[in-house]
């Protein structure tokens, strides 16, 4: 059953639209006159929706950004005259605006971007039973043949395995938070794992990855996984840990690593001083940032044949040197080899997207030098070092 916030005050459209939505969507839809009424639901917590369809014909610019900020990651249908004026919106850290729908199309363009939402994992539901409720049963189904397929296409288009991988993940994080780590959900994760292998390739160029990616709006978790999992191997494979187990390990290890968070806004944290400062963060929320760590780790155990060493990944993946991370404070000679390449590939990820990918990664090892001083750390930050070198002698080149 999804709940929608449908803000809508032509009395002659509302009942067309939420005819369309009960009719063909099993939903609840709570219906508001104007964005200032909807601004004092998100406020009060009423209702936490999983969807907003917003028609407001005043086109009032404030309390748009401020619903917006306020939905935290709950996507958001803008129904519109003119799309053009609304890609500012697209700023709004917290907005996950889907494409707006332009009013001459309503019908038939708001039940496609709401099947997209549904087919990106968005409204998992459970049934009576406390079972998935069938439709979102099919959903997983679909996902997986999806996953099969591009696995058995010979050369696939490296921008739809990085949107299907990211629905994957998307999908694992909703399902298991709703009813665990199910059996289907590990199939889709190894698939998954096997997809991103298949683009890999043998040896991952650093540089070509950082040019391929792009994150996906509203899915923070989702899309930096599937991200990780590239810039971790190709790091790794650079060390020349470069067989398949390594990159299999990392690759799985990136796509659960942050499973038990649901806030994306936590999930872009790296360390508990940034989480502290998040505004309106409570302590519960703290403490499941804190522990994070260790309980994906515990989730990753129930994998069916994991390999060894991806639950030592995820359980440190916030340690850093001088035992200043979390949550066990470890020291250096504490962290796993592995787990050495998936943190400086993380924090090599955070500093691109925080520059919206327009980073160097040499200003990156000039920063980092004096964090990474010692062991597999330092060396990962080393051929990093190299790679860009080369990288950027060979664009002066050319
Ligand atoms: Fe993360
Ligand atoms: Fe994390």
């Amino acid at each position: 059953m999804i709940k929608i916030l449908l803000i809508e005050d032509l009395e002659s459209e509302i009942k067309p639209i939420t005819k369309l939505l009960t009719t063909d969507f099993e939903s609840v839809v709570t219906r508001v006159d104007s964005l200032l009424d909807a601004v004092k639901v998100m406020e009060s917590a009423w209702i936490r929706p999983d969807l907003i369809i917003c028609d407001d014909h005043g086109s009032s610019f404030t309390p748009l950004s401020r619903m917006l900020e306020l939905s935290q990651g709950v996507p958001c249908i803008l129904i519109v005259d003119d799309p053009t004026k609304f890609s500012e919106f697209r700023k709004i850290k917290q907005a996950f605006l889907t494409e707006p729908v332009a009013r001459k199309h309503l019908t038939r363009d708001l039940l496609s971007r709401i099947e997209n939402l549904e087919e990106e994992g968005m409204f998992v539901h459970l049934a009576k039973d406390g079972s998935l409720d069938p439709r979102s049963k099919k959903i997983i189904t679909v996902q997986e043949q999806k996953v099969q397929k591009l696995i058995e296409t010979p050369k696939p288009n490296i921008q739809t395995v990085h949107n299907t991988t990211t629905n994957s993940i998307k999908l694992i994080q909703e399902v298991t938070s709703k009813i665990g780590f199910t059996p289907q959900v590990q199939a889709i994760a190894t698939k998954s794992v096997e997809l991103t292998l298949k683009v890999i390739a043998d040896s991952p160029k650093l540089s070509e990855i950082l040019k391929t990616l792009k994150t996906q709006e509203g899915k923070f978790i989702a899309s930096h996984s599937m991200m990780l999992a590239e810039i971790a191997s190709a790091l790794a494979s650079q060390m020349e840990w470069s067989s398949g187990a390594t990159f299999t390990k990392l690759c799985l290890a990136a796509f659960l690593h942050d499973l038990t968070l649901t806030n994306n806004e936590l999930a872009r944290c790296r360390t508990l001083e940034e989480a502290k400062a998040l505004p309106g963060i409570t302590q519960y929320e703290l403490n499941q940032f804190k522990l994070h760590p260790t309980h994906a780790a515990e989730l990753a155990r129930k994998f069916h044949e994991i390999p060894a060493d991806v639950d030592t990944i995820i359980a440190q993946h916030h340690e850093l040197p001088g035992g200043t991370g979390f949550p066990r404070g470890l020291f250096q000679s504490q962290i796993s080899p592995l787990t050495c390449v998936f943190i400086v590939a993380e924090d090599l990820l955070h500093f691109y997207l925080d520059r919206d990918f327009r980073a160097d990664a040499l200003q990156f090892v000039k920063e980092r030098e004096n964090i990474y001083v010692s062991g597999n750390l330092r060396r990962a930050l080393k051929v990093l070092e190299n790679e860009s070198t080369a990288m950027n002698k060979a664009t002066s080149f050319s």
